[in-house]
């Protein structure tokens, strides 16, 4: 597959990057004056770390909601709804991790949706959804999944086991403020699933397609590089400016969209690893250092070249093979202390059958040539 296709891109989020970042809010005035504006987060982590305080030194919320969790509830978000109804919400700030800004997206869309009864038939209608006339901010506090200035977000419907993928323009965040040190305070394990996070964005974007786009694979190349080489150092010094920004610039431009131009994507693993975590509760990240290993050996002919190339170009292995693309993938994950073996975690194999379940009737990949069948494959091989 080697098409340079067509494509329109647009990024309208105001990016604000680096130390003190927040108080671009009040310099250049990215809430309106007279703005009702609801501050969402998370479980608490904000108020440990001085975040909380931080932004409310610019921003005078109407109503604040707490509690959005990780991999976030629809459940949950559809209390927020309620709430910014009530108090006439027209600016939603997001401060936390993917999940909150996430769970964000979710609660402005909802808000304005009519189409049916139950808004998470987003998921599969999107094109009812109405503009929402909320405005979106974000304030980052996890590097990893690039949904500060993209278009996607991830909800979960706890009540029908049912992780699920939104992709919505209109969702793309107003603004963004990241400041790599807010993430100073993440456990050791929240920076290892971000590391593997962003490197598997990246190659979902990268290996399904040869020789389609020389920019997209140079800045894949280059965010890989940094991916490996600044995310292994700022695993061990957490405190180390450069490393986090370097490491945090290229957790956000893995997701922005600018790699998906003009190329074939893949997105298989996430699929799969979405499934992963829904059945097995395992965060994001980890679920990823087993599916992405998965989907190479599984497309390891059809990828062959691109994989080599992964391996030389960013590994540095000369004369290489789609199998070194692989290895020097499991190392990496494995060096940073990624998990890449479901039985490593003593997992029941049980739900094997009802994850892939969840693909009958669905292509997936790069190739559209994964379903049930290949999903139980895929499975029990990283098993
Ligand atoms: O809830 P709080 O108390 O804030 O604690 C969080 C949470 O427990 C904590 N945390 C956040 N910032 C912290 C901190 N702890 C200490 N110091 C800080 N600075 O970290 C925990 C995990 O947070 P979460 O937001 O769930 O992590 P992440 O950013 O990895 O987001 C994962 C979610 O994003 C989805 C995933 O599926 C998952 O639901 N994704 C979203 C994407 C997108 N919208 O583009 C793409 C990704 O591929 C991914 O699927
Ligand atoms: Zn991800």
């Amino acid at each position: 597959m080697n098409t340079f296709n067509n494509f329109i891109f647009q990024s309208p989020t105001i990016l604000c990057y680096g130390k003190g970042a927040s108080s671009e809010i009040e310099k250049k005035e990215l809430i309106p004056k007279g703005a009702r504006v609801m501050m969402i987060y998370g479980g608490g982590s904000i108020k440990k770390n001085g975040v909380y305080e931080e932004v409310k030194k610019y921003v005078k919320p109407i109503v604040e909601f707490g509690g959005i969790e990780p991999n976030p509830a629809h459940e949950t978000c559809m209390k927020a709804v309620k709430i910014a109804k009530e108090n006439n919400i027209d600016f939603l700030l997001a401060v936390g991790g993917g999940s909150v800004i996430d769970g964000t997206k979710y609660i402005a869309l909802a808000m304005e949706w009519t189409a049916t009864e139950d808004p998470f038939d987003m998921f599969t209608q999107m094109e009812k959804a109405s503009a929402p006339k909320s405005k979106i901010g974000v304030v980052l506090t996890i590097p990893a999944t690039g949904t500060e200035t993209n278009n996607l977000f991830v909800v979960t419907n706890y009540g029908k086991k049912d992780k699920a993928l939104g992709c919505n323009d209109l969702v793309k965040p107003y603004f963004a403020i990241v400041d790599p040190c807010h993430s100073f305070t993440l456990p050791k394990n929240q920076i290892i699933n971000g590391v593997i996070d962003s490197y598997v964005h990246v190659i979902e974007q990268y290996i399904g397609h040869y020789d389609s786009s020389a920019v997209v694979d140079r800045f894949c190349e280059g965010i890989l590089k940094v991916i490996t080489t600044a995310g292994p150092k700022t695993i061990e010094e957490p405190n180390n400016y450069k490393y986090r920004a370097d490491f945090c610039l290229a957790a956000t431009y893995a997701l922005n969209g600018i790699l998906a131009t003009g190329i074939q994507q893949c997105w298989a693993a996430h699929m799969i690893g979405h499934e992963v975590t829904t059945y097995y509760g395992v965060a994001h990240g980890a679920s990823l250092a087993m599916t992405c290993p998965g989907v190479m050996r599984f497309n390891k002919e059809k990828n062959a070249k691109k994989l080599a190339q992964l391996a030389e170009r960013v590994f540095g292995i000369e004369n290489a093979t789609a199998e070194d693309g692989i290895n020097c993938t499991i190392k990496f994950f494995e060096s940073v202390g990624g998990i890449t073996r479901m039985s490593k975690y003593n997992f029941d194999h049980s739900h094997v059958e009802e994850i892939a379940s969840k693909f009958k009737g669905r292509r997936i990949g790069a190739h559209h040539d994964i379903s049930y069948e290949e999903v139980k494959t895929i499975l029990n091989d990283i098993f």
